[in-house]
């Protein structure tokens, strides 16, 4: 089973941005995490992080041949990207969204995300552990489905 795991625009200055709502954890130890989990679950993972909304776009299309499913921490683009839900249906994976924050206890224009709707569930609020708990959910869905 392989799962891409996505971090949208500015997760690379994860530790030292706002450090006191996103934590102190860089985006290697964010990995680090991730990848010691899957490695417990058998699973292989492919991270990628971009700025750039067209890359992800790109890292989605290219991905999908070989991915089950998606993490993805959407970032900013959540609230705002049609393109990005667009692509997501368009690849017809399951995706989980995580957040290190819980948007819905910031400000009003964190309450909406574009994706939302179209993921098989959110993860928001724990820091590094949304992450790591969409991945158990996500490996187990693709396992579930897998014995169906
Ligand atoms: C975020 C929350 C978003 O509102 C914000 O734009 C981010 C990070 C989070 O992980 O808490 O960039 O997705």
């Amino acid at each position: 089973m392989r799962i891409a795991v996505v971090h949208g625009p500015n997760l690379n200055l994860l530790g030292t941005r706002e450090p006191e709502v996103y934590g102190t954890a860089t985006l290697e130890d964010v990995d680090r995490g991730i990848a010691a989990l899957a490695e417990a679950l058998g699973v292989e993972i492919e991270a990628f992080q971009s700025n750039s909304e067209g890359k992800i776009l790109d890292f989605l299309a290219d991905v999908r041949e070989r991915a089950d499913g998606v993490v993805i921490n959407p970032a900013g683009l959540g609230h705002t990207s049609v393109a990005l839900l667009d692509g997501l249906l368009g690849i017809s994976r399951p995706f989980v969204e995580v957040h290190l924050s819980n948007p819905a206890s910031r400000e009003p224009f964190r309450r909406h995300s574009m994706i939302t709707p179209a993921a098989l569930g959110t993860v928001a609020g724990f820091g590094v552990d949304s992450y790591l708990s969409g991945l158990r959910c996500l490996h187990s869905h693709l396992l579930r489905q897998r014995h169906q």
